[in-house]
């Protein structure tokens, strides 16, 4: 929560911690398993226990519930003491749900946060799953400002929220195990500090999504717009592998709910994996936790199947589909053994994979003081023309990769001054050019400087030498952050620290900065409060807004964030903060093409650009999913235009793309799914 604007509030909070350290808890270092697990060296730096994060104290509240058994009255989530407990009527009815618990603080608080602790008496009865959180200045207008769903364990939940002053806080359980309502031992609700109400025109962080994982890995599904979150074989941790996945699926645009699945069926801890999204816009997630299996999420079933096991073990590979629809892969030394993880190739025709003798990874290891574990991981791939692929970084060297017969290799220089930038963003603003923005790194995984410089790579034919610019420097170093690239060609950017350190909140950057390629500029956005650093992500919905969550998996540390939020840029919004009037477009004359075809748009009033941007995916900072077409538009009549799709499968890569139509104002439209069918 501190914002650029608070530091005269936190001047006190700042002698005790970072002004940077935001909504901290207090502290808690991940347990020794993890730390071996990661090779973590804990940050040095002292830590004191925030003031901003901590429980407000309760004297004077009082809590009222719509219903009632016996004993187990509201204020029982108030008292202290985690053997008494509210809890709502089940006998001699049971009442049906949905529930609610109302605490009113008798004064009005900054909150950014609430706790919720459930019953520890060993039953998992009535812990409450799915839930909304409102505030209210009044007791009668109530504000939503979380909801999801909750882990049905007795472990102590959260939702953490933007700081904002209220006197009420509600939460509505909406389902709970067992059947005979909700129930809570007990609720505190987290200090925001000062407030100063974000300014307008920077874009808003919306409300909270709780999920019931740690999302680290996502991907989101064509026409639906769903989004496939997964942890690891826990919702917390990741330490052993227990051959199954955490996962669960949020409805953006429909029912906003998040439903849970742990997927066993495959086999396969999907924890730190590649991603690809193939063709048929299926999710291909490879190794991890479990280096040598492959899984497959197909979106029209919603179901998990396996695919053809690696003949290379791997885990932090990156992957890529090519233009000929097959998915390259290369890296991955954090598991199923160091070193030689040269490249392969997947044919999701055949379900195979194939060795590429002549894709050695060795010319894009970094120079990772933790040796070939971290030099081989997260490789900025980028598949082109003729079935090749541009190695951008994190390395310094460049390279690229030949997919056809058993592969090649040619190194084209350096990313001219820039350094080894490790967990860094590349992301290809604009295709038809081969244009790529490149953000932040770190010369070693951990423990090192983050840099915050920028550059901008231009490729042109497969082998040739990129042109390399280096760019305005963004504000701040990070590593960890993400990116994503919006609708209108600009790059937003978010989270991350200026120090790597693997679970630990520390030396955190809150400022999202957006990049815009007319001006080479970046533009400081207003923060959100909630950290998103190592084992975060972000993605692009098909209603223009970015979802960003995550970070953590770390058991019992501080670090968890079982969440993630949406940013609206400022071109959805009116100057005062309203929402703007969007496009729509009204009808498209074909959902599936090849490139090189064109095809009408209708809209219900006039518009003056549009795009595609392909369907995302992203963990630990790679999406190599998405990257965006400008369309430019011929006229068809009146609010009609034709747009031709870029004609070589290199620009154009198979797989479903959303549509988006910018009117004069540049407020886009909610996107149109358009399949860009395989060779
Ligand atoms: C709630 O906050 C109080 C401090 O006001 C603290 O003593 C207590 O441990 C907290 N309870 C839970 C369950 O977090």
């Amino acid at each position: 929560m501190p914002r650029p604007w608070m530091s005269s509030v936190l001047l006190f909070a700042s002698l005790l911690v970072r002004l940077t350290d935001g909504r901290v808890r207090p502290l808690v270092p991940p347990p020794p398993d993890i730390i071996a697990a990661e090779g973590i060296t804990p940050p040095i730096e002292p830590f004191a226990v925030p003031i901003i994060g901590a429980a407000l104290p309760r004297n004077g509240w009082t809590a009222t519930a719509d219903s009632v058994q016996d004993v187990n009255v509201p204020s029982n989530v108030l008292d202290g003491n985690t053997a008494t407990m509210w809890h709502t009527e089940w006998t001699p009815v049971n009442a049906p749900l949905p529930h609610t618990i109302t605490i009113d603080m008798n004064a009005m608080n900054v909150l950014d946060g609430i706790t919720y602790l459930p019953r520890q008496d060993g039953s998992s009865n009535g812990n409450i799953g799915e839930h909304e959180v409102y505030i209210s200045v009044d007791g009668t207008t109530f504000t939503l400002v979380a909801y999801g769903t909750w882990l049905d364990d007795n472990t102590e939940k959260s939702s953490d929220f933007e700081p904002i002053p209220a006197r009420y806080i509600r939460i509505v359980a909406l389902t709970e195990a067992g059947n005979r309502g909700p129930c809570g031992t007990e609720i505190n609700v987290s200090n925001g500090g000062g407030y100063i109400p974000p300014p307008n025109g920077l874009g808003k962080w919306g409300p909270t999504i709780d999920f019931p994982l740690v999302p680290v890995a996502a991907s989101i599904q064509p026409f639906t717009g769903k989004v496939v979150v997964w942890s690891s074989w826990s919702a917390r941790t990741f330490s052993a592998n227990l051959g199954q996945t955490v996962t669960a699926l949020y409805d953006h645009l429909g029912s906003k709910t998040v439903t849970q699945r742990i997927v066993t069926n495959t086999g396969h801890d999907m924890f730190c994996p590649g991603i690809s999204l193939d063709a048929n816009g299926r999710t291909l997630v490879t190794g991890g936790d479990t280096s040598q299996k492959a899984s497959i999420y197909t979106p029209s079933t919603d179901s998990w199947s396996s695919a053809a096991n690696m003949n290379i073990p791997r885990g932090y590979q990156a992957s890529a589909t090519c233009s000929d629809g097959r998915i390259f892969t290369i890296g991955g030394s954090w598991s199923g053994g160091l070193g030689g993880k040269n490249g392969e190739i997947y044919d999701p025709k055949a379900n195979t994979w194939s060795l590429l003798p002549g894709c050695p990874v060795a010319p894009m290891l970094t120079n990772d003081a933790q040796g070939i574990w971290r030099q081989d991981n997260h490789g900025w791939l980028f598949g082109w023309k003729d079935g090749s692929v541009f190695q951008a970084g994190p390395s310094i060297a460049m390279n690229w990769y030949g997919t056809g017969g058993s592969g090649s290799q040619n190194g084209v220089g350096s990313r001219a001054s820039d350094g080894d930038s490790m967990c860094g963003n590349a992301v290809m603003f604009d295709a038809v050019a081969g244009k790529i923005l490149t953000v932040g790194g770190s010369p070693d995984y951990q423990n090192a400087g983050a840099t915050n410089a920028a550059h901008l790579i231009t490729i042109g034919n497969p082998g040739s030498t990129p042109q390399v610019t280096t760019l305005n420097s963004m504000a701040y170093p990070r590593i960890f952050h993400n990116s994503v690239v919006l609708p209108d060609g600009t790059v937003f950017t978010s989270g991350g620290q200026s120090i790597g350190n693997p679970f630990y909140d520390t030396n955190l950057e809150f400022t999202p900065e957006l990049w815009n390629p007319a001006t080479n500029k970046f533009t400081q956005l207003v923060p959100n409060s909630t950290p998103r650093v190592y084992h975060s992500f972000a993605l692009l919905m098909q209603d223009a807004t970015v979802m960003s969550g995550g970070g953590g998996l770390c058991d019992t540390c501080s670090a968890n964030h079982f969440d993630a939020q949406i940013y609206t840029p400022q071109y959805l919004l009116n100057a005062d903060g309203s929402p703007a009037t969007r496009p729509v477009i009204t009808f498209a004359s074909a959902n599936t093409v090849v490139p090189g075809n064109t095809i009408t748009l209708n809209t219900n009033t006039a518009v003056t650009s549009m795009s595609l941007i392909r369907y995302g995916s992203a963990t630990h900072t790679v999406n190599t999913d998405q990257r965006r077409i400008p369309l430019p538009l011929t006229s068809a009549g009146t609010n009609s235009y034709k747009v031709t799709i870029p004609n070589d499968y290199g620009i154009a890569l198979p797989g479903f793309w959303m549509l988006f139509a910018m009117n004069g104002n540049g407020v886009p439209s909610m996107a149109v799914s358009i399949k860009i069918n395989g060779p």
